[in-house]
């Protein structure tokens, strides 16, 4: 029988956690320890409520926590005990010095770099799971390699699962994208990765390259989506103007089988953890290279995610009559999609800090994500947290859904508009009310890229 694989996971985030927890789950000849500098975060995953909400993680987690998954704070004895070390950890934008504002942030990457020189006593395999800039595995191998005895083999193995789905995307990718050197050691350390991810997935979706191919693809795979939903966007403003309606040109469109249909749902904006700071990164190493053109045509694919976001909250305010001051305005939802309870870049954040110096009674209403809200927004006392959307509604001028909750499809929009002020402002952000519906009971509806319902 083979001998058990030893892997251990430096960063217990959105990733790390149900990235690894899938591993112990498939590939049973293996003990997983994953680690993390946050007592608190470690402590909840060890605990019956995780750090986030996740559908189908809490399953998972249960099925093979204290079997072959281990939670811990120890980060060197993980990284002394193990053999395969994958690296997780957050590598948000810098927001100082050179590149300030669009390179990704390393320093976490180079700690920990300089922490496994300094503790290991054997040779390891190294992947990288955070999205990086191109050649960073160089570079770790480099800080690695420097001064050791031993040997530090750094793959790339970039993450493409999307939050909310994440489960799914991990038990059945797409593909599984594997960077590797070119010499015998990298092919070697490779196939050990490889091997590991064969136990679940069919080997026609693994895919193999060098490591700089892999590391781009990360910002390209995202970058392009990013650029469809900005495309999208871009016409969902014409269609306003024009009457044409948004949904029909993107479900015509996207029947072209060249084209697809996904990544084509208009909406406020996209916002989440990777897309602006992926292309941020893209075209900071653009620039990097002295390549401005391409810089400016992805910076684009940011500059309409901003425009959109804008022009909806611009939209509520000058459809109220341009004065929102001490007007009660409620937000369905500020989750940056549906099925998380993740803010972080979400569209709900620019709205809300738009409307709050615009000197609105904001309420905001969402099934997971109002704790992160609350932390992000720094609790301010003009904001209520309300989770009951017919209580939230009680006296309100306006309704905006920011985010896609299947709950806010199915909601009594009669017994939401008997509670409001009248005249009632309806602005769907995800197109996902019955617009006619609503219009009839009496809101005036404002949708994405389709002409406004207007009493
Ligand atoms: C991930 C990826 O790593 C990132 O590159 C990708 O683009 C988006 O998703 P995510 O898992 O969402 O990040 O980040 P987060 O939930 O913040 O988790 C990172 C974890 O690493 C945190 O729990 C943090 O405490 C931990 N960490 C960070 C360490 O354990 N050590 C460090 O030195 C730094
Ligand atoms: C993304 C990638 O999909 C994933 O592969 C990568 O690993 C991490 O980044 P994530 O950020 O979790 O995943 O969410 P995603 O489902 O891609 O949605 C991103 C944003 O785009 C959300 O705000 C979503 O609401 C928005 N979006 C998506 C649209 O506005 N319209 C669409 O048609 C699709």
């Amino acid at each position: 029988m083979a001998s058990t694989k030893k892997i251990a996971c430096v960063g217990a985030g959105y990733v790390g956690g149900p990235t690894m927890a899938v591993i112990a789950k498939q590939f049973k000849n293996c003990i997983v320890t994953v680690v993390d500098i946050n007592k608190e975060r470690i402590d909840a995953w060890n605990s019956d409520t995780l750090p986030f909400y996740e559908p189908g993680l809490d399953e998972i987690v249960k099925e093979v926590r204290g079997k072959n998954l281990f939670f811990s704070t120890d980060v060197d004895k993980a990284i002394i005990e193990n053999d395969i070390i994958f690296i997780a950890v957050n590598t948000p934008t810098k927001d100082y010095g050179v590149g300030k504002g669009m390179a990704a942030d390393l320093q976490h990457w180079e700690t920990i770099a300089r922490q496994i020189r300094d503790v290991v006593k054997s040779d390891k395999i190294i992947v990288e799971k955070s999205t990086l800039p191109v050649k960073t595995a160089e570079a770790m191998e480099t800080i690695l390699n420097t001064g050791s005895s031993l040997h530090f083999e750094v793959l790339s193995n970039p993450e493409f699962l999307a939050e909310a789905t994440a489960i799914n995307d991990l038990l059945f990718p797409d593909r599984v994208l594997i960077g590797s050197r070119e010499t015998e050691s990298g092919q070697k350390a490779r196939d050990e990765l490889v091997k590991i991810y064969r136990s679940w997935v069919p080997n026609e979706n693994i895919i193999t390259t060098n490591t700089f191919s892999s590391e781009l693809t990360k910002l390209v795979s995202n970058t392009f989506l990013a650029q469809r939903v900005s495309s999208i966007n871009a016409i969902s403003a014409l269609c306003e103007i024009t009457g044409a309606d948004v949904d029909e040109v993107a479900k015509a469109v996207g029947a072209d089988t060249r084209i697809g249909s996904k990544f084509l749902k208009a909406s406020i904006g996209f916002g989440g953890s990777c897309f602006r700071k992926d292309i941020l990164n893209l075209i900071y190493i653009c620039r990097m290279y002295k390549l401005p053109e391409i810089a400016t045509y992805f910076e684009n694919v940011i500059h309409m995610n901003n425009f959109q976001q804008q022009r909806f909250v611009d939209n509520v305010i000058q459809s109220m009559f341009n004065t929102v001051a001490d007007r009660k305005i409620l937000m369905l939802g500020c989750a940056f999609k549906a099925n998380t309870d993740d803010v972080r870049d979400s569209p709900s954040l620019p709205v809300a800090k738009t409307l709050m110096s615009e000197k609105a009674r904001l309420v905001i209403s969402d099934p997971k994500a109002m704790k992160n809200m609350k932390k992000e927004l720094g609790d301010p006392n003009n904001v209520d947290f309300i989770e009951d959307p017919y209580e939230a509604a009680k006296d309100c001028h306006a309704i905006l859904i920011i985010t896609e909750w299947e709950l806010f499809e199915t909601l009594d929009y009669q017994k939401l508009f008997d509670v409001m002020i009248k005249p009632a402002y309806l602005f769907d952000g995800r197109n996902m009310v019955d617009r006619e519906a609503c219009f009839e009971i009496g809101f005036n509806v404002y949708s994405i890229g389709k002409a406004p319902l207007i009493h």
